[in-house]
């Protein structure tokens, strides 16, 4: 059987991989055979090291978290020195996240992680703060997203994977912006922008107040947001949104994405992943499909 899916050049074994800032290798060696997975995504860097937002960080909700870390990072130069080598030990497509509070900022850290063997490609989270126009998501605007964009691809000989925030009216005209901006990857979706509130204190329960909704409560919502975009472009698509099950990540590449994220559940069960792409593995069997190409976008309306 082949489950091997093939994104902007390159082959991953099968459609599962981490989802940015919820899994770093040293904690999960221990636990899982990360040689099993489809590729592993990195912690998004900024260009600066960054301490993070104040805590408390993380607030658990029904069927999922709110969190507001921050893109608390070293900053890219210690990325490429320290964290880089040990993750390069695997033989498994390795994708470094871009982060930058400035549209500049983005091209800087693209620059500096130019620098880095080993990387196959680069995901650009567009969910920071633009710091030069009030401290809303890059990803919330065509044309920051298009400026974003750009920047990482000019800098950039890897593929480019945009990652869209979910906090948008139209989700299609931000895909075309960063389509635009020269994507050829799209990730589909970062959190939910989300508000948790202790009765007892009469306070915001997150030190940042807002955060971003993550877990299976989301699941139903980013899966409009991929099928919206599989409807009208081509683009290969990294769904991302509340995978807790090999159904969730199967119902995704139905709708036409061509590959899956697991986030906030590897906090629950460390080998999720693994369980996924095995429970994958024994659906297409049964099912009788050879070729897991035949499974992904066979959605019938
Ligand atoms: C604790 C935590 C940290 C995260 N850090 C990042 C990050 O650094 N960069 C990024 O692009 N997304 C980050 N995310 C978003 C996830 O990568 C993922 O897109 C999102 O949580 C939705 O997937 P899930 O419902 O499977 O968690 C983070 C999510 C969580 C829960």
């Amino acid at each position: 059987m082949n489950t091997s899916v093939e994104i902007s050049g390159i082959r991953l074994k099968n459609p599962v991989m981490n989802a940015s800032g919820t899994f770093s290798l040293a904690d999960y060696e221990e636990y899982i055979d990360i040689e099993r997975l489809g590729a592993v995504v990195a912690k998004s860097v900024t260009l600066n090291s960054r301490q993070g937002n104040p805590p408390p960080r993380i607030v658990e909700t029904a069927c999922g978290a709110i969190n507001s870390v921050g893109i608390q990072n070293d900053g890219a130069e210690n990325f490429i020195a320290e964290k880089l080598p040990p993750m390069r030990r695997f033989k498994v497509p390795l994708i470094a996240s871009i982060a930058g509070l400035t549209v500049e900022e983005y091209g800087l850290v693209t620059r500096i992680l130019e620098k880095g063997e080993g990387i196959s490609a680069y995901e650009v989270n567009i969910s920071c703060p633009n710091m030069e126009a009030g401290g809303k998501a890059f990803g919330m605007f065509e044309e920051d997203t298009y400026r974003v964009t750009r920047a990482v691809k000019d800098a950039s000989t890897r593929p480019v994977i945009v990652k869209l925030s979910p906090n948008v009216t139209d989700i299609v005209k931000i895909a075309k912006a960063a389509v635009d901006g020269g994507a050829d990857v799209l990730t589909i979706a970062n959190t939910y922008l989300a508000l948790a509130v202790d009765i007892d204190t009469g306070r915001p329960v997150l030190g940042n107040v807002l955060g971003g909704l993550s877990g299976p409560a989301i699941k139903p919502i980013t899966l409009r947001l991929v099928y919206e975009v599989r409807q009208v472009m081509d683009i290969p698509i990294i769904a991302s949104g509340g995978i807790a099950t090999y159904q969730d990540a199967l119902e995704y590449l139905m709708v036409g994405a061509n590959a899956v994220q697991v986030g906030l559940m590897n906090f629950n069960k460390p080998d999720i992943m693994i369980d996924i792409i095995e429970d994958i593995e024994e659906f297409l069997d049964k099912k009788g499909i050879g070729d897991i190409n035949e499974f992904i976008g066979s959605l019938k309306i």
